[in-house]
């Protein structure tokens, strides 16, 4: 069962369809759609809300958790702990509104979700990030991640393939 996170700065509290509408508005910009893989360039309401609904069976199964990240009550970004099944590691993905980059909000975030489920008992994560995005690598890099390979994927915002570093972490 997800719960609420709080940090210093930040709550971190399960997504919910209320929420779909400014997910919505933040994702279409191409700041954030461009550096993400899954995430398509106009992704509707419509979209956000189906995204959104496969979210309770998931943190059911341990298998999706999450997370928007609430600064002084407004919600700023998201990240979130996906897998396929509950052998495999979580992969870790994340993004933030363009306005609030640079202040270490998202290791602030992201830091508090592993440790959460380092708690649950999770001990291995694995995430990445596109080649021309090196804040992002930065911030893993602070989360003590390591680069495991080099690959591409489709980057479903821009419509094709882009280098992608992958990293992962072993606690
Ligand atoms: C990546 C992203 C989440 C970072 O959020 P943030 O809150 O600004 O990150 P933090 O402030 O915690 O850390 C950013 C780090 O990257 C560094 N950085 C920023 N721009 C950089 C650049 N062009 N090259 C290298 N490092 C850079 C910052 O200096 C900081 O490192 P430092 O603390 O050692 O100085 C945010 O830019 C974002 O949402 N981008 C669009 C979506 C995205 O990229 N999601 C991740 C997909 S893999």
């Amino acid at each position: 069962m997800s719960t609420q996170i709080t940090t210093d700065r930040l709550v971190l509290r399960p997504v919910e369809a209320s929420d779909a509408a400014r997910i919505a508005d933040l994702v279409n910009d191409p700041k954030v759609y461009r550096m993400v893989a899954r995430i398509p360039a106009n992704q509707t309401v419509a979209q956000t809300l189906a995204w959104i609904a496969g979210h309770t069976a998931g943190r059911e199964e341990n298998t999706k958790h999450p997370y928007a990240i609430v600064e002084n009550g407004e919600l700023v970004g998201v990240t979130s702990a996906h897998r396929d099944s509950t052998w495999l590691p979580f992969e870790i993905g994340y993004w933030l509104s363009p306005d609030r980059w640079g202040n270490g909000l998202m290791t602030e975030a992201t830091e508090a979700l592993v440790g959460w489920l380092k708690q649950r008992g999770e001990r291995g994560f694995v995430s990445g990030y596109l080649d021309d995005n090196p804040a992002s690598g930065r911030v893993l890099e602070k989360l003590a991640f390591m680069k495991a390979d080099r690959i591409k994927v489709f980057c479903l915002g821009r419509g094709e393939m882009v280098g992608h570093v992958n990293m992962a972490r072993i606690d």
